[in-house]
């Protein structure tokens, strides 16, 4: 047998023929907006903050991060014991699944949304049952009471959600809360939520009512740490328990979990980073719209662009330009997703945009 062969038939079933994850290119020389991250930096108290727990890192860092989860549920009215915190939110995912998913457990999730869901279900041995977008490329919340059979064990509802960019509001949340059985347990992923208005719902609101309820939120997006990877999630105590369980004992490194901590109280930072995307997606919906192009109003620092057949070479353009975008698919047609970068990333892009646009078309 080769080794090709041989690793293959080594390897578990259900993730030999799975694709692994693509985060594009990202040469640090190119104007970077394919990947949601906040361009305005890191906030000058991480910085020092992180600097400060180097020369710690001769020891384990604080298992639980204590002080961090004290901190959120100060600014949240919760207590410590209802958040875990992760190797960003992609690893709280990783100890969702292998805290609640067996083979054959169902998880549903939107048709166009955050690939680790589905990524989290198939890795586990489960399948991720995806629920058809609506015309106006919005989850489907209709559509998601809908696909919960006897077989689902997990929901996982991203708000706003990437790559669309769209909010639901809190009835809707709850009128899927409502319908759906106390044993399915409901992720709501608000990785994007500080940058959303307040017709999204905020589902922080609802952990007291709905047992089965987590929330999840990242570090990575408005508080401009993605390179230093945490997230956390929050729930029940009880359920959270579980998550400890399973997660791997020093999950968050040292600096990071004394940069999160930073990062939380720089409240100036927050609101320059809050203000940047509001202020820069109004210009960029001027933009598209004197242009003609469309583009879905978006609850994020990310606008999408459903521009079909265009997108590859959009995307290819631009590149050779020196910015760098993201190029998705929906039902086998090219998307393209734009995050809100700083003013004069945002200005250039604008620049170039028609005519790359006009050449691809
Ligand atoms: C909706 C959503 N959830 C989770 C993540 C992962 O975040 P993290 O960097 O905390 O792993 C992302 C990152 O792009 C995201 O878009």
């Amino acid at each position: 047998m080769d080794k090709k062969e041989l690793f293959y038939s080594i390897a578990r079933p259900n993730i030999r023929d799975m694709e692994e994850y693509d985060p594009g290119p990202v040469l640090p020389e190119l104007v970077r907006i394919s990947s949601n991250e906040n361009n305005l930096g890191v906030s000058g108290k991480a910085i020092e903050a992180i600097k400060n727990a180097v020369s710690e890192c001769n020891r384990y860092g604080d298992s639980r991060c204590d002080r961090l989860r004290e901190k959120l549920g100060r600014k949240h009215g919760m207590t410590a014991d209802q958040f875990v915190i992760g190797n960003g939110l992609d690893g709280v995912f990783t100890m969702l699944g292998r805290a609640f998913i067996e083979p054959g457990d169902e998880v549903v999730c939107g048709e166009l949304t955050f690939s680790v869901y589905a990524e989290m279900a198939e890795i586990m041995g489960g399948k991720a049952v995806k629920v058809p977008m609506t015309d106006n490329m919005e989850l489907d919340t209709d559509g998601f009471i809908d696909a919960v059979t006897g077989k689902t064990r997990m929901v996982v509802f991203c708000n706003p959600n990437n790559p669309t960019g769209t909010g639901t509001g809190i009835n809707d949340i709850r009128k899927m809360l409502d319908a759906i059985p106390e044993k399915v347990l409901f992720v709501l992923d608000e990785a994007y939520i500080e940058f959303a208005d307040e017709n999204t719902a905020d589902g922080l609101t609802l952990l007291n009512e709905y047992p089965n309820l987590m929330v999840c939120r990242t570090f990575s997006k408005v508080y401009g740490l993605a390179g230093l990877r945490v997230g956390w999630i929050a729930g029940d105590a009880e359920l959270m328990k579980y998550l400890y369980k399973v997660r791997e004992p020093y999950v968050v490194s040292v600096p990071a979990a004394a940069g999160a901590e930073a990062a939380l109280e720089d409240i100036v930072f927050l609101t320059e980073s809050i203000e940047m995307a509001k202020n820069e997606k109004k210009r960029f919906y001027d933009f598209f719209s004197t242009n003609d192009i469309k583009f879905i109003p978006s609850q994020t620092n990310f606008i999408l662009l459903p521009l079909g057949d265009a997108s590859v070479r959009l995307r290819d353009g631009l590149l050779e330009e020196g910015i760098i975008v993201r190029l998705l698919r929906f039902r086998g047609k090219g998307i393209i997703r734009i995050t809100i970068g700083l003013p004069e990333e945002n200005t250039l892009l604008m620049e170039k945009f028609m005519g790359v646009y006009e050449a691809a078309e």
